[in-house]
């Protein structure tokens, strides 16, 4: 592919371990002013600080107003999927601007719940008529991407992508398991293209002057809060068990949701890569340069900044995980996808360990980079699935037993 006119050519990716680089990480237990951190309550303190260069240097910052929200059931079905599940759709309505399109939640309640159910809450990349092949969930209206499965027109929703992302959200099986789901389109928070800002949260909260104003990421971040807003309300949620999970894009959002909102009660990162878990300062897969390049509006506009200068970022990729300690947290890589850097999640994960430790808790612990499908860790877990970039049941079978094990 030529590169366009008056653009410099890309660098080539590289994948090849000793190619990576030296670097030095800073240290999450060293506070600005130079202090190291001993004590959980110092913690707090430096984890305000590192929130802040998150915000000013990374995803930008998230407006800290309260927004009224109004919850609308607009359906209920008592025997969903054959009997397994209560099927809740909610929309979130933003009272003060009539103009946004709501959220609208897909919420799946296992009918043998003797109380309140522990949740897994993603967003998914389609509409949540992709997620499930039942025919009476409304497409969405909004806008949706093209490229994913070829389904769309004109970038609107058609009766063919019906269960196109079914296989990610194995629904029976997390409701068997005795776990709620719920999830909504991203794109009701925020269209994912450049202008896509225009018509979501963004377009009447942040400030588009500033080199910290807030990019996608982080407005698709405040959406799982809205929506932990909602979860907090449902009797039959236990709200204290929400586990925030996304994949890829969303991945890195849900990572900066559970960095900032302790409500969440455990975090799932699944091959969020660049952005995401794994380490900036890896020359390995995508960068800084190639992510800030071709998908600025993730980030707020400083992040561009440091595109040829990665070394002087004041954060990296593990003080992100950090902020989630000692919250359970689960990053899962895959081995076909070199892309998101399997090494580099991993590396982030150990990196994050002393915060742990802090909490008396074990992260990751002592271990090596794990053979492929060989999950290793303790309060912060790992794997390496061997395929492609995507969520699939092994995924999914690895999630369901550390919140058995860490949530529930
Ligand atoms: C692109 C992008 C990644 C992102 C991925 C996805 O590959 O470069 O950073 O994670 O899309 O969201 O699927």
């Amino acid at each position: 592919l030529q590169p366009a006119l008056g653009q410099a050519p890309e660098p080539p990716a590289n994948y090849d371990e000793a190619k990576v680089g030296t670097f030095t990480l800073p240290d999450p237990l060293v506070s600005k002013a130079g202090k190291r951190i001993t004590t959980p309550a110092d913690w707090q303190k430096r984890r305000t600080e590192l929130l802040q260069l998150f915000a000013d240097n990374v995803y930008g910052q998230t407006p800290a107003q309260a927004v009224k929200l109004r919850f609308q059931v607009s359906n209920v079905d008592q025997a969903a999927l054959n009997g397994l599940a209560t099927r809740k759709q909610i929309s979130i309505f933003f009272t003060d601007y009539p103009q946004l399109p709501p959220i609208d939640v897909l919420l799946y309640i296992p009918k043998s719940a003797q109380k309140p159910a522990p949740v897994f809450l993603g967003l998914n990349f389609c509409g949540n008529h992709c997620v499930t092949t039942e025919a009476d969930i409304p497409l969405s209206t909004r806008w949706v991407s093209n490229v994913i499965g070829n389904v769309s027109v004109n970038n609107r929703a058609t009766e063919k992508a019906r269960g196109l992302q079914a296989t990610r959200w194995p629904i029976e099986t997390v409701l068997k398991r005795g776990y709620a789901l719920a999830t909504a389109y991203y794109g009701d928070i925020e269209p994912d293209y450049p202008q896509g800002w225009h018509t979501g949260i963004r377009s009447v909260l942040g400030d588009t002057t500033k080199a910290s104003n807030w990019g996608a990421i982080g407005a698709w971040a405040w959406g799982l809060s809205r929506i932990m807003d909602y979860l907090q309300t449902d009797p039959a949620i236990d709200s204290k068990r929400v586990m925030v999970m996304g994949h890829s894009r969303i991945g890195k959002a849900s990572l900066w949701a559970g960095a900032q909102d302790t409500r969440f009660a455990a975090v799932i990162s699944n091959e969020s890569g660049e952005g995401g878990a794994a380490l900036a300062r890896r020359w390995y897969g995508e960068t800084l340069e190639r992510i800030s390049t071709h998908f600025p509006h993730w980030f707020c506009p400083r992040y561009t900044t440091y595109s040829k200068r990665v070394a002087e970022l004041p954060v990296d990729q593990h003080e992100l995980l950090a902020l989630i300690a000692p919250r359970p947290l689960y990053i899962a890589s895959a081995d076909g996808d070199q892309w998101s850097d399997p090494r580099g999640e991993f590396l982030s994960g150990v990196e994050a360990e002393g915060v742990y430790r802090l909490y008396g808790k074990t992260g990751l612990g002592p271990v090596r980079f794990p053979g492929l499908n060989e999950p290793v860790g303790q309060t912060v877990r790992y794997h390496n699935r061997s395929g492609k970039h995507d969520v699939t049941d092994y995924d999914w079978a690895q999630y369901l037993r550390f919140a058995d094990e860490l949530v529930r």
